[in-house]
């Protein structure tokens, strides 16, 4: 099973440069990610060797189902996000990676990419979420399973390359309902309780269900494959136990990194490039 090192590194600097940011230098090219979240709109901005120099996020319900339903409150947001950072770094943005649950209509991503664009940000990619996360990951074989907080999409992997991809309902809202549900609170207080580090054992046993719902879904998508491993990110694998939830039901050993929230932004901000860039960077690797 692989190290997730690397990984954890650039998370954790992620995370400092959300409260810190880092200023680049005046040339220097600048890899922007935007995940349009139904839990969270994050921003990431990497440095020419796709170290993180700064980020900002926001817990907001733009997005449902992969479908943005407040339009105008989306970009209001990316602009606040991307003014943000500006500011903290000193330079304007201009462009950035978007991406989209695997499975995505033309124009809904369409959609999507207008969120972006109308907040000043051109759209020069967009990657599938779980083909991004692995752009971090860099796993070569195995399933990697962005659970966010509408849907879980899953990418699985074989020899480097993405052979099957798929999303569906059931995340972290789903379990942020049975925890509203369980203690009679609000939607908002369940949201604080699921995430109270004081409460994350009560949680996991609490949630067990939903993790077992979420290891059937992965069940019925990598059935006809053969998989080694299965990689865990998105804000709801942070539960604690999913993994292993996952690794009981399945047979699979499941592992998570230490920070799975912001995987995926990180990725897609690695994925910041024009096709005539990749195509170029391709022919040079
Ligand atoms: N420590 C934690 N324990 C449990 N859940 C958490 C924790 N931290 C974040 N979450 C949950 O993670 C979810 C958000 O994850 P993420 O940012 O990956 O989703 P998203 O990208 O906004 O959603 P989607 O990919 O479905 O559109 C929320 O439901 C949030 O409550
Ligand atoms: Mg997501």
């Amino acid at each position: 099973m692989g190290s997730f090192a690397k990984t954890d590194a650039i998370t954790q600097a992620f995370e400092r440069v959300i409260k810190q940011a880092c200023v680049p230098k005046d040339s220097e090219e600048l890899f922007v990610g935007l995940d349009i979240g139904t839990a969270y709109m994050v921003l990431a901005v990497l440095d020419a060797k796709l170290q993180p120099i700064a980020g900002a996020y926001r817990f907001a319900q733009v997005v449902r189902d992969g479908i943005v339903v407040d339009y105008l409150g989306a970009i209001d947001i990316v602009k606040d996000l991307k003014q943000e950072i500006e500011s903290a770094i000193g330079r304007e943005l201009d462009h950035t990676a978007i991406a989209i649950p695997p499975g995505t209509s033309y124009s809904d991503t369409r959609f999507i990419g207008n969120v972006a664009e109308s907040a000043g940000l051109h759209v020069v990619n967009v990657v599938n979420e779980p083909e991004a996360a692995n752009t971090l990951l860099q796993l070569h074989n195995g399933v990697v399973v962005d659970i966010g907080g509408g849907t879980t999409g899953l990418a699985i992997i074989e020899n480097g390359e993405v052979v099957y991809t798929a999303d569906e309902p059931t995340g972290g809202t789903h379990c942020t309902l049975v925890v509203a549900g369980r203690h009679k609170i609000s939607f908002e207080e369940a949201e604080e309780l699921k995430k109270d580090p004081a409460r994350q054992d009560e949680m996991g046993r609490l949630l067990k269900p939903v993790s077992q719902k979420i290891a059937s879904i992965i069940k019925r998508h990598i059935t006809g494959h053969t998989v080694s491993e299965i990689v865990l990110v998105g804000g709801a694998s942070c539960l604690v136990g999913i993994e292993d939830v996952v690794s009981e039901e399945l047979g699979i050993p499941t592992v998570k990194p230490a920070k799975p929230l912001f995987i995926t932004p990180i990725g897609i901000a690695m994925n910041c490039r024009t096709a005539d860039e990749r195509t170029t960077h391709e022919g040079r690797a």
